[in-house]
């Protein structure tokens, strides 16, 4: 598999926090959307890290298909 799997048709809600390190899955397979949780190793793709510099609420794209990842910027609207 190269090509992510849709895992949801629009992004997901998280207060995330400085300087924690996420790991957005780019492949979707995950259980624990928007984040990665090994499910990648079946397939070519891994996860994004993303460090935020302060704490907010960020929407992470759960269609995978987004041209500024980890975050939403639309795209699922489209496709
Ligand atoms: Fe999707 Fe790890 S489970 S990138
Ligand atoms: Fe992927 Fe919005 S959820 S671009």
């Amino acid at each position: 598999m190269t090509a992510p799997f849709r895992a949801a048709d629009t992004p997901f809600a998280v207060e995330v926090m400085p300087g924690k390190e996420y790991f957005w899955c780019a492949c979707g397979l995950s259980k624990n959307q928007p984040f990665c949780d090994g499910a990648h190793k079946t397939t070519d793709i891994t996860p994004m890290k993303y460090t935020p510099s302060e704490k907010k609420t960020l929407y992470f794209c759960g269609c995978k298909a987004t041209k500024n990842r980890p975050l939403c910027d639309g795209t699922h609207k489209k496709v």
